[in-house]
């Protein structure tokens, strides 16, 4: 399924090198946490909350999980958030991931995967665990703009709000060079001078990462 500016040569090669990737880590750790190149579901869970932290669970809402591997997160929603209304949908770009994310929650309601680069529904809320770490062997230059890319595709796919992680750390011994650590201001800003949202940046939680939460509001307010 095609969605949004993240079609075209410029991210063909880069989503087939990316496909590549994950359905090696799948091929050999299946659908467990070390399949979607985590450490642990402790780890996992953990960027689940503070992705979440988007989203108002005072009344029902749809979801899209952009790169949801084998949709864990469906899993999470469902033992911690038990009473929410979730209208989720799964997208990953990955067929063997979609495969196993359907085989995995086969006939529960609410919940459905679609193979995609982008958001192929616009819903009240995106988020997304981890897409823009893993950059390979790509330039700098072509990876922010495909950052750029999913950012500005999560926006227009996002009626309430959305969030995103980012590295801002190799961990010890991990290939610094094919991993993405930026600055997360930089798109702290992207987000709030370029898409015009308000965003507020979670640091400090015991990872070598930040997650920022992105509402629509007005140019120039940060924070919320
Ligand atoms: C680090 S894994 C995380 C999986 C899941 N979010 C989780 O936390 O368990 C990243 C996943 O995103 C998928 N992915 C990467 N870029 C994507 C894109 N632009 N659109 C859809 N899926 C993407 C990969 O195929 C992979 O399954």
């Amino acid at each position: 399924m095609r969605a949004g500016a993240l079609h075209g040569p410029a991210f063909d090669a880069l989503c087939v090198d990316v496909e590549a990737y994950y359905a090696g880590k799948l091929a050999r750790y299946g659908a467990t946490p070390l399949g979607v190149d985590w450490s642990c579901e402790a780890t996992q869970h953990l960027r689940f909350v503070k992705l979440l932290a988007v989203c108002d669970f005072a009344s029902a809402f749809s979801l899209n999980d952009l790169g949801c591997g084998y949709g864990a997160l469906a899993g999470f929603l469902a033992a911690h958030h038990p009473a929410a209304a979730v209208d989720y949908l799964g997208i990953d770009l990955s067929r063997a991931m979609v495969h196993r994310a359907r085989r995995r929650y086969r006939r529960r309601p609410g919940v459905r995967f679609v193979v995609a680069r982008g958001c192929p529904r616009v819903a009240d809320y995106a988020l997304a665990s981890g897409i823009m770490n893993v950059k390979l062997t790509q330039p700098l230059a072509v990876w922010e703009a495909y950052v750029r890319a999913i950012l500005a595709e999560m926006h227009r796919a996002s009626r309430l709000g959305f969030s995103v992680n980012f590295l801002t750390r190799p961990a010890r011994g991990a290939p610094a060079d094919q991993l993405y650590c930026p600055d997360p201001s930089m798109w702290e800003r992207f987000c709030v001078d370029e898409l015009g949202c308000r965003v507020r940046v979670l640091r400090d939680y015991g990872l070598r990462e930040c997650t920022l939460l992105v509402w629509p509001g007005e140019a120039g307010a940060r924070g919320r």
